[in-house]
């Protein structure tokens, strides 16, 4: 059976596409522990299902996640937190999951939800769409990567601008400023057929070839030019192994239509 969740709503809406809806409309979908724990097992869930092959997490109209959620933080001890590891289930996306996952970011996108948009693999959003790491204003720091993943995407002078100003940018600067790789005119539905199509695509080709390929586009950010093309030189020798590219070569050469085995 599938898993009925409370925060979040799961479906497969197209043959190889996962989707998670966050859903805490009452709250703007403010990402409080329970949520995490709820999104964390989705992720694997598919990601343990061979027969997925592309996620998306997305939002309400109105709000992707207007942050993690302050009315759980504002009572937190440092001790409570350290001890507890408060933020450390929000790396599981980044550490574990080797599925593709793109973020479909309608309405707000603040704190915490900007940075959950920031640690999936492809970000698409609505040019209305509004991201920040407003943090500062409420006496704290981003604390779930935001410093460094936004600070890579846009560079340091703006990072630095956005955090100490904690002013909010439009999904039509996330476009200008290659933080998403596609801007969408209109609202949630148009946004989400976009990451479906392109959902679509990904969970069409070979599983291997796919994880192999968001491996090493995310070894470019760990490594050094020289370790990452020795990285990627390696991985691509080793799938010369793999049954997929044998069928993906042979199928060009015959002008045929290749039928992966996803090994
Ligand atoms: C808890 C939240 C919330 C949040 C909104 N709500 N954001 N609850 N945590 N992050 C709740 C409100 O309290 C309110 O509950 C309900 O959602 C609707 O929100 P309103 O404020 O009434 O809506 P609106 O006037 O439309 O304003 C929307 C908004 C505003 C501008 C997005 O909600 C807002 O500023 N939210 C906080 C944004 C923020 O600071 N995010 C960063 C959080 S810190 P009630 O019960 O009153 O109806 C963070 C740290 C990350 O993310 C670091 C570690 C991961």
């Amino acid at each position: 059976a599938a898993p009925s969740y409370e925060h979040i709503l799961t479906s497969i809406p197209k043959p190889g596409v996962g989707l998670i809806t966050l859903n805490r409309p009452k709250a703007l979908n403010a990402l409080s522990s329970p949520l995490f724990k709820e999104l964390n097992a989705a992720l694997d869930n598919y990601d343990n299902d061979k027969s997925i092959g592309a996620i998306i997490i997305t939002g309400s109209e109105k709000a992707f996640a207007a942050g993690a959620d302050i009315k759980e933080m504002a009572p937190l001890s440092f001790s409570a937190a350290y001890n507890d590891n408060f933020i450390a289930p929000w790396s599981h996306l980044s550490n574990a999951i080797r599925t593709p996952v793109i973020a479909a970011v309608s309405g707000y996108a603040l704190g915490g939800g900007c940075e959950l948009a920031l640690m999936c693999d492809i970000l698409y959003c609505t040019s209305k769409a509004s991201f920040g790491q407003p943090e500062v204003k409420l006496g704290t720091i981003p604390g779930a990567g935001g410093s460094q993943r936004l600070t890579r995407a846009i560079g340091k002078s703006r990072a630095m601008e956005l955090i100490l100003t904690g002013r909010n940018f439009s999904g039509k600067e996330a476009g200008e400023w290659g933080v998403a790789a596609r801007v969408v005119e209109g609202g949630k539905d148009e946004l989400l057929e976009e990451a479906l199509k392109t959902a679509e695509t990904i969970a069409g080709y070979s599983r291997v070839a796919v994880l192999a390929a968001k491996e090493v586009v995310n070894k470019s950010q760990e490594l050094s030019l020289r370790e990452g093309v020795e990285y990627e030189r390696s991985l691509f020798h080793g799938l010369f192994g793999s049954k997929d590219q044998k069928i993906g070569m042979t199928a060009f050469a015959e002008k045929k239509k290749p039928e992966w085995s996803h090994e």
